[in-house]
């Protein structure tokens, strides 16, 4: 769980910096996904590991959140204290955030690959347009905007706890660096989510298609 979710964090870090290549210009951000378009043998690679991690991600996910409910489920069957089970409650509720929010980013991601990968939505015109026209066809559309600032709160949360429990996961634990460890992974959340999320609020919200 915690190598997959380190290594999307390594596909996020890249994914924006492309992305915000937005701000520079319509030149430079298509020059940067045509470049990005003539690695074809790369890309499917790149892709292909790509869709390997999400699925990881996912599958040990599910796993992990059954693992728990089973566990806490037979640890109530034994008599506890009351330190335990406030543990436990603490622990039971950051499980079912992190799982409630990894479901509304696999929802937001199915969207934004419907949109952006095999430009399917049906109420978006496609033909002839440069990859900064359907960039700014997608954040500035009055349902996507929404969609996109909703999706890129949740992944900002999502990170915020999922940064620090991928190193806890990963038996990086000592009292003396966990502060540093979670103040780390808040940051890099903040970074990272509201990085992305600045885009559908400045191109869909405040230039309106930039
Ligand atoms: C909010 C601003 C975002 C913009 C403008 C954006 C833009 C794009 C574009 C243009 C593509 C198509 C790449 C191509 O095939 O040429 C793409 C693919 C993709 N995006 Fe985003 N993205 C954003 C946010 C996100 C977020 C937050 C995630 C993950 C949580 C994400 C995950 C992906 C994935 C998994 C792909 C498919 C990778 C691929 O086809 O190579 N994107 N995005």
């Amino acid at each position: 769980m915690g190598i997959t979710g380190l290594l999307l964090c390594g596909f996020l870090v890249v994914h924006l910096a492309g992305n915000l290549l937005l701000y520079v210009g319509a030149e430079e951000y298509n020059q940067y996904a045509h470049a990005l378009h003539k690695q074809d043998k790369l890309l499917i690679f790149a892709e292909a590991g790509l869709f390997a991690l999400f699925a990881a991600h996912i599958l040990i996910a599910g796993r992990l959140v059954l693992d728990n409910r089973n566990a806490r489920k037979h640890q109530y069957a034994v008599k506890q204290s009351k330190i335990d089970s406030a543990n436990n409650h603490k622990l039971a509720s950051a499980d079912l955030w992190m799982a409630l929010s990894g479901v509304v980013i696999l929802g937001f991601i199915l969207v934004h690959l419907a949109d952006m990968t095999l430009k399917i939505r049906p109420d978006f015109s496609y033909h002839g347009k440069e990859p900064y026209e359907i960039a700014m066809m997608v954040l500035g559309n009055r349902w996507s905007k929404y969609i996109y600032a909703i999706g890129t709160l949740v992944l900002t949360a999502h990170l915020s706890h999922g940064v620090s429990s991928a190193f806890q996961s990963l038996g990086i634990n000592h009292p003396k660096y966990n502060p540093i460890i979670r103040w780390g992974g808040f940051i890099f959340a903040i970074v990272i989510g509201l990085g992305f999320m600045s885009l559908p609020l400045w191109f869909g919200f405040f230039s309106n298609g930039g």
